[in-house]
């Protein structure tokens, strides 16, 4: 009788192990035949009514019925599991051919591009770069190069003081000063950085700007060395055909001044909406070190002379983009910056 009932609950077990599609219905089986109130466990809990000479040999076959059942039910979990794995893998193939998502790269600013440019020619012409303080004194933005207490010039450009004394510089023409105080000479350097004045926000004005300091200073400098230089310095940045030419000025600290205009690029000289109908496009103030100024940082004037100009960085890169409005320039709108 326990014989027959453990032939049909193996059969059964065996049966079912075999249909069951996945693991889940596998655990369903094994809880139905050997969990607490399974038909195999139940079938043991039974033991004890059968007489004790038979108890070894149902005993023996009980058990080797129950390792026949954990054994299917071993191999079906494999087979389940495995199945399972083969389907997940299906299913998160990745096909390594496929091509990349396109990342996206950033781009430099206009005033990055136009400064490396500029640093690039100057640097082909043996300049060396330098640095000098955005906060200031007094003396290195204006005393030093000729603007004394009371002079006009200081009016002009609208300064932001921190105290009396120290002040944010409203040009790079400080860097000169630093350069020769330093007493090494021959001097070869322009010198990039940001520039500020209490202006109002505009399509040309901004409190904060960028200027390139240029400064060449050795024995038998002339004015002709600073056409030179700066003639092929425009045409390095605008074009072989770009012509220059000088219109006299006044800046505190050359003697002669002058600014320079270069041939409009767009129109070459006829005159167009871009150079406002002139044919000429100012770009830099320039001019002869001012004796005085050599003397004050300590250099003799009778034995070193030399040439200066400071450019407006802005002003180069509106100019080379065309971009009709300096603020596009501060905003850092992608969109705009994405054309670069
Ligand atoms: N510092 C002048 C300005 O901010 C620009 C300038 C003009 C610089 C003539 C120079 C120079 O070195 O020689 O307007």
């Amino acid at each position: 009788m326990i014989m027959d009932n453990l032939q049909s609950i193996q059969e059964k077990a065996l049966k079912q192990i075999e249909e069951a599609g996945a693991l889940d219905a596998l655990n369903d089986v094994r809880v139905a035949i050997l969990g607490k109130k399974g038909e195999l466990t139940s079938v043991l809990k039974g033991m004890k009514d059968v007489a004790a000479e038979e108890r070894p040999k149902i005993g023996t076959l009980v058990n080797e019925c129950r390792d026949k059942i954990e054994a299917a039910l071993e191999d079906a979990k494999e087979r389940l599991e495995s199945a399972a794995m083969d389907e997940r893998l299906k299913r998160e193939k990745i096909d390594v051919t496929l091509p990349a998502d396109k990342k996206a790269l950033g781009h430099r600013h206009p005033n990055t591009i136009a400064l490396e440019e500029l640093e690039r020619i100057f640097i082909g012409m043996g300049y060396e770069v330098v640095e000098g303080p955005e906060i200031e004194k007094d003396y290195y933005n204006f005393e030093a190069l000729n603007i004394p207490e009371g002079h006009p010039a200081k009016d002009e450009q609208d300064t932001f003081y921190i105290n009396g004394d120290i002040l944010l510089r409203t040009q790079t023409s400080g860097t000169q000063v630093h350069e020769m105080e330093k007493g090494r000479l021959p001097i070869k350097m322009i010198s990039p950085g940001r520039v500020f004045r209490a202006d109002e926000v505009d399509a040309t004005h901004s409190p904060s700007f960028h200027q390139v300091e240029g400064l060449v200073i050795d024995k038998n400098i002339s004015f002709s060395d600073l056409k030179g230089t700066l003639a092929l310095f425009a045409r390095e940045l605008f074009g072989e055909d770009t012509k220059v030419k000088f219109r006299p000025h006044h800046f505190p600290f050359t003697e002669p001044s002058a600014e320079m205009d270069v041939s409009c690029f767009k129109c070459h000289g006829k005159g167009c909406r871009f150079c406002k109908g002139e044919g000429w496009i100012e770009i830099l103030g320039c001019g002869m070190v001012h004796p005085h100024v050599l003397e004050m940082s300590g250099i003799d004037p009778d034995e070193y002379t030399g040439f200066a100009f400071g450019v407006g960085l802005e002003r180069i890169a509106l100019l080379k983009y065309e971009i009709d409005d300096m603020r596009l320039l501060y905003e850092n709108d992608i969109r705009f910056l994405n054309q670069f």
